[in-house]
């Protein structure tokens, strides 16, 4: 699997905390930035990481932002993105199994590191069941394609 990963300012620490469980788990990873600590704009960002996915390029992405609102409302914009904005392990978890999400955003001033580094290392492990879910995703696919 091979992941891209971005941050704005608000998000920066809790970036290098999953891009080092990324190095733990063995996963490829490319870093989009931020790389700074003044203030940057999200969808500078959110956008790259959605359109590597997008384009295959990717397997997956994950964004941080402060709140992982506007990361998740920039990178669903990008046509085939399945952004969720994720704070809790059951999310994580169902959101793959359910969604297929194919980026995950994080919100660095809504949870600690600990927190995030759990529920990307859920997110990453955990694979989309398919089944009743297609039918469902599907339709949102069928309406991209309008
Ligand atoms: C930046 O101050 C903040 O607005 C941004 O990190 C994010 O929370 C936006 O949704």
């Amino acid at each position: 699997m091979k992941v891209a990963i971005g941050s704005d300012h608000g998000g920066i620490n809790i970036k290098e905390e999953i891009k080092a469980l990324m190095d733990e788990m063995g996963i490829e990873y490319v870093d989009l930035g931020c790389e700074c600590s003044t203030s940057v704009d999200y969808p500078d960002y959110a956008i790259p990481v959605a359109e590597k996915v997008a384009a295959n390029e990717v397997d997956r992405g994950i964004l941080i932002c402060g709140t992982g609102i506007g990361m998740s409302i920039a990178a669903n914009k990008v046509k085939g993105i399945r952004c969720a904005l994720v704070h809790d392990l059951f999310s994580a978890k169902a959101t793959r199994e359910h969604n297929d999400s194919n980026v995950l955003a994080m919100g660095e001033r809504v949870i600690g590191p600990g927190l995030a580094r759990e529920i990307a290392k859920v997110w990453l492990e955990t694979e989309y069941e398919g089944g009743r879910h297609a039918n469902r995703v599907g339709k949102i696919t069928e309406y991209e394609e309008k």
